[in-house]
């Protein structure tokens, strides 16, 4: 059964969930574009060691939590069978062309029994789409005039170029992942608490979003939440 979990922000039922499995167990860590922080209690967890494959080389200079850290493509990056526990691709496969392969090389990287956990924006909601047909120059003003980021774009520092390939929504996703011999452990789609401390703090935008999302929601009939802006999901390789 997926476990739906009613936790206090969406990141807690996601670190639960993995205390709980690896309680009192080593283990092997591989994060996938994992940039230069992880979202992982890296602190509760036995770790044996954590390796990073990111594409950009900043983020691997700036990066502090790897063990091993590997400036590469994750959509090619081959490891051995057997070489991890736990897969962490946070943020990232909506920027990838191939995510199905970068998945599928989870896949065979990961040992029987072992977790992949994806978090991701949704296509299907009202950001998703803002962010899915509008370009990258947008998302850069975007970052320094709404956010107030005043480096974005620069080498280095987001937004990174998204792409939002057809299996990035969350029911695609599970339908690849679970074709492919995974099976989906736990799933959450959630609005996310930056966007909503944005729209807290900018009211007038704030107000426009949310009156576009009720109306949206409106007219999808209770077919789609547009305000479920974000997801996790994660998936077990079963034996
Ligand atoms: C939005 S950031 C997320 C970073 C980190 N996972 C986090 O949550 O803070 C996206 C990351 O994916 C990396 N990335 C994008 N395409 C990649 C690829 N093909 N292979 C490896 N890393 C990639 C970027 O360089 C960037 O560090």
């Amino acid at each position: 059964m997926v476990e739906q979990p009613d936790q206090s922000t969406p990141l807690a039922g996601v670190h639960e969930f993995l205390r709980k499995e690896f309680k009192g167990r080593n283990v092997r860590i591989y994060e996938a574009g994992g940039g230069s922080r992880s979202y992982l209690p890296l602190e509760d967890l036995s770790i044996s060691s954590v390796t990073v494959v990111d594409i950009d080389p900043v983020q691997i200079a700036d990066n502090r939590y790897g063990d091993q850290k590997v400036l590469g493509d994750i959509q090619e990056y081959v490891f051995p069978p057997n070489s991890f526990d736990l897969i962490v691709c946070y943020n990232v496969i909506e920027h990838l062309t191939s995510p199905d392969k970068a998945i599928e090389l989870f896949y065979q990287a990961l040992a029987p029994g072992g977790f992949v956990f994806i978090g991701a924006p949704n296509p299907t909601s009202l950001w998703g789409i803002a962010a899915k047909y509008t370009p990258h120059w947008f998302h850069v003003a975007a970052y320094r005039w709404i956010l107030g980021r005043k480096d974005a774009g620069q080498p280095g520092k987001g937004p990174f170029p998204t792409i939002y390939h057809r299996i990035v929504s969350p029911a695609e996703l599970v339908r690849f992942c679970e074709k492919l011999g995974f099976k989906t452990i736990y799933k959450q789609e959630h609005s996310s608490p930056n966007l909503q401390n944005l729209a807290d703090r900018r009211r007038i935008f704030g107000w426009a979003i949310k009156t576009s999302i009720a109306v949206l929601n409106v007219l999808a009939l209770g077919r789609n939440d547009f305000g479920k802006s974000d997801y996790h999901v994660v998936f077990k390789k079963v034996m």
